[in-house]
C-alpha cells in the first residue's frame, strides 16, 4: 500500500471511530464500511482500528476471520460465490465450478490476474430448490447451467468494457 493511500485510510479511520463511539460496540460498523469500500480489511487498517478503539489487533483479525463476509485479502471486483452445499452438489454444482473454472481461467479460491473476478464456494444459501445457486456479489443466481455461467460472466466483462470506454472518453 502507498504512503498516500495509507494516509488517506489512517484518516478515514479515524473520522469514522469520531462518528461511531471509540469502543468495541463501533467494531463491526468500521469494519463493515472498510470492507465496503476497499474490499478487504488491510493489516495496516487493523492496527488502525486498534489504536483508535483501544483493542488489541489480534481481538479484531479473531473477529474478522469469525465472519465470512469479512476478509482481510484483496478480492476481485465480482466475487463469485457457488454453494456446495447437498442440494446444489446433486442439482450439478460440479459442471457448473467446471464451467466457471474454464471460463475465468483459476481455481476456486483464487482471484484473475486482473483483479475483476474472485472464485470461491460458499455453503447453503438457502436457495436449495432452486440449485445450483450462486451468488456474484450480492446478486442470486439460481438453476444456474454451464450456459448461465458464460452468459453471467459475459455479463459482468461487459461492465468492465463500459467503464473502459468511459475512461477513454474522459481521457
Ligand atoms: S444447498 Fe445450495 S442453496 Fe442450499
Amino acid at each position: 500500500m502507498l504512503v498516500t493511500e495509507r494516509q488517506t485510510q489512517a484518516e478515514e479511520i479515524k473520522a469514522l471511530a469520531e462518528k461511531y463511539e471509540k469502543n468495541r460496540s463501533s467494531l463491526m460498523p468500521i469494519l463493515q464500511a472498510i470492507q465496503a469500500k476497499y474490499s478487504h480489511i488491510s493489516d495496516f487498517a487493523m492496527q488502525e482500528i486498534a489504536r483508535h478503539l483501544d483493542i488489541h489487533p489480534v481481538e479484531i483479525y479473531g473477529v474478522i476471520s469469525f465472519y465470512a463476509f469479512l476478509r482481510t485479502e484483496q478480492t476481485g471486483k465480482f466475487v463469485i460465490r457457488l454453494c456446495r452445499t447437498l442440494s446444489c452438489d446433486m442439482a450439478g454444482k460440479a459442471r457448473v465450478a467446471r464451467q466457471l473454472e474454464s471460463e475465468l481461467g483459476i481455481v476456486f479460491g483464487e482471484t484473475t490476474s486482473d483483479g475483476h473476478f474472485t472464485l470461491e464456494y460458499a455453503n447453503c444459501l438457502g436457495l436449495c430448490d432452486q440449485g445450483p445457486a450462486m451468488l456474484v456479489n450480492d446478486t442470486a443466481f439460481t438453476g444456474v447451467t454451464p450456459e448461465k455461467v458464460h452468459e453471467i460472466i459475459k455479463g459482468c466483462k461487459r461492465t468492465f468494457s463500459v467503464y473502459a470506454q468511459e475512461g477513454l472518453k474522459h481521457a
